[in-house]
């Protein structure tokens, strides 16, 4: 068969190809017989064009059209001629053209598709995964690779602009410090040995900086034994950066510039110059999560000096206890059945709260619920909670902790119930002053909040020691319609202060020299002030194409257990690989 190369592709023809001889290459999208007269849709990854096989076509040509059937790979070779004005397409890029088509070579044939490429309907996931190579025609996963392709090459474009150096680090390694899992490759050569796969390039992007190359980024594969969601997959990228002699806030404007490249070159959506930035106690407090969307507001607020003087005792014992009372106004959900209400509890006690208490605002006052304890304080809870006739009022008695992050996964429901969430909107936000350690209540020791490398800010440094809760370190997310989409910090370069953190954190300096001593020794080589960040590509492209999950947006995801219906992995060795491996499977 002679390859009948395209002259031009399927989405690019219009009126004023008029009459142009053309080869196009590409798949049947549909395919129609109308009595005599053949219609073709025929799609490659630039759009859709039709071809039409006219009533007086040779019989030969005729008799090749009717055998064409969904997903035949064809070339098509015809002459562009207008349609006539009742028949222009305005859906369709090329709908004021169509291809009489004089000659059509079958390249390949497609069997019978297991789900369709040209209609919405999505088929159950596992099955796209299994043929994700046609799940990858439909139009929206060309798209969504499409986007996926266009911000990383936006990203390489800004970065390069600004001096950085996209330089690779290894694959097979020692350990990172994420704190999440490693995945593990055994050595061959080295009986009872294993790499591990990076979780993040974190440490050979420190020691890049130690080398002298002061901007350095990379598009990094990053993988982490853990279970996979929605927003999270055991295999992910990273557009990991890192520079040297910077500060918080030269990172914080070098990533607020590459978001807006990346959105002014994809979208016509105009970015804040600069991002809002919440303190980490400010997001707890008023959104329960360190990570808020804030396309809604529905503020969480406080209502423990009210409830101290009630005599409800469940808010009294609570505000007397030094915990707290706090409160979100569900505007315009006064109408909320028992039952919608008591959904709303189901999701607060998710987050360990012991309830949900509530009332509505109605023209007479305050009704329902707890109402019949605050009488004497009407027009105080209509002042605090901003309350008005129609609304309902939500509240929860326990730790400061409990109390907001209870109240936070309610404030997600309601907005989700409600669709508060505006498409098309996008809520940058910077979450900055973090705690440097997290106190670990299982193995009752301090955690690091990000990880190890990170520098507790200047007014800590004497005393860090004494109040390590009180820590706060020089650590930031950001975080992108209620996704955590990006997270640096700035560096410990300083070995005493470096050491003080492993103490701090319950790490030997014996552990530490043998899972970090090569940084360690790097550090006695004059490094460089440093800090970086890492925004995670997968999370920031789903969220720029609407989607749910990142496996939307991954050419070939695991699915949610973890696993690849396209190539059945993980699968077995073979007894010669895991002899070779000295490896033995216990079940
Ligand atoms: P961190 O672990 O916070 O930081 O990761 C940075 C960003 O990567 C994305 N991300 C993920 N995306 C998909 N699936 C996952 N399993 C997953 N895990 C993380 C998130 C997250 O914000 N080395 C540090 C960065 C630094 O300090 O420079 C790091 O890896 O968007
Ligand atoms: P009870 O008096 O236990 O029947 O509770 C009355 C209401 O208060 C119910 O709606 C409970 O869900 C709610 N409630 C109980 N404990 C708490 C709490 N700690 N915080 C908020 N609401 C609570």
């Amino acid at each position: 068969m002679k390859l009948l190369k395209r002259t031009h592709t399927c989405g690019e023809l219009t009126a004023s190809d008029n009459e142009k001889r053309v080869i196009l290459n590409g798949w049947v999208h549909k395919n129609r017989d109308h009595g005599g007269i053949h219609f073709i849709n025929l799609r490659d990854r630039y759009g859709i064009v039709q071809v039409v096989i006219d009533e007086d076509a040779p019989m030969q040509l005729k008799q090749t059209a009717s055998e064409l059937k969904f997903e035949y790979c064809i070339s098509v070779s015809g002459i562009v001629r207008k349609r006539p004005p009742e028949m222009i397409n305005k859906e369709m890029a090329t709908g004021e053209v169509e291809i009489s088509a004089k000659e059509i070579t079958i390249f390949s044939t497609s069997e019978t598709l297991p789900f369709m490429i040209n209609e919405k309907a999505e088929a159950r996931e596992d099955l796209r995964l299994k043929y994700r190579f046609l799940d990858l025609r439909t139009e929206k996963m060309q798209e969504n690779i499409k986007l996926r392709h266009k911000i990383t090459f936006a990203v390489r474009e800004y970065l390069n602009n600004l001096d950085f150096f996209e330089i690779e680090t290894p694959t097979f390694i020692k350990t990172t410090p994420e704190g999440a899992r490693d995945f593990i490759v055994p050595s061959r050569l080295y009986p009872g040995k294993a790499f591990a796969l990076p979780q993040s390039p974190q440490i050979y992007k420190q020691l890049l900086m130690v080398s002298g190359f002061d901007k350095y980024f990379q598009i990094a594969r990053c993988y982490r034994d853990e279970d996979a969601r929605g927003d999270r997959q055991p295999e992910f990228t990273q557009i990991d950066i890192e520079m040297s002699f910077v500060d918080k806030e030269d990172i914080l404007k070098l990533t607020e510039g590459m978001m807006h490249h990346i959105f002014s070159t994809n979208t016509e959506i105009k970015l804040p110059k600069e991002f809002k930035r919440l303190t980490y106690h400010d997001s707890m407090n008023f959104y329960g999560t360190d990570k808020p969307d804030l396309r809604f507001d529905l503020a969480i607020g406080d209502f423990t000096d009210i409830a101290k003087e009630s005599e409800f005792s469940v808010f009294r014992s609570a505000a007397e206890s030094n915990g707290a009372v706090k409160f979100i106004n569900a505007k315009g959900c006064g109408n909320f059945s028992r039952k919608q209400i008591t959904e709303l509890e189901d999701v607060a006690k998710i987050y360990k709260a012991k309830g949900l208490a509530w009332m509505k605002v109605t023209e007479a006052g305050l009704d329902g619920g707890i109402s019949k304890f605050f009488k004497d304080k009407e027009k105080n809870i209509i002042d605090r909670t901003k309350s008005e006739n129609g609304d309902l009022l939500l509240f929860v008695a326990d730790t400061w902790r409990i109390s907001c992050t209870s109240l936070g996964a309610v404030r997600n429901k309601l907005a989700a119930d409600l669709d508060l969430a505006e498409k098309g909107k996008f809520e940058f936000v910077w979450i900055v002053d973090f705690p440097l350690f997290e106190w670990n209540e299982d193995e009752k020791k301090w955690d690091p909040a990000h990880h190890m490398f990170t520098m507790p800010q200047q007014q800590y440094l004497e005393t860090m020691e004494k109040d390590p809760g009180d820590v706060k370190g020089d650590l930031y997310d950001l975080v992108l319609n209620g996704y955590e989409i990006a997270s640096g910090s700035i560096r410990v370069h300083d070995p005493i202060i470096q050491k003080r953190i492993f103490s701090i954190v319950g790490f030997s300096e014996e552990e530490a020299m043998n899972k970090f001593g090569f940084l360690l020794d790097a550090f006695k080589y004059g490094p460089p002030p440093h800090g970086g960040i890492a925004p995670g590509l997968d999370r920031l492209v789903m969220i720029m194409r609407g989607e749910n999950s990142i496996r939307e947006v991954i050419a070939f995801p695991k699915n949610t257990a973890g696993l690849s219906p396209l190539d059945s992995s993980p699968s077995e060795l073979s007894q010669q690989q895991m002899d070779e491996l000295h490896i033995k499977f216990t079940e």
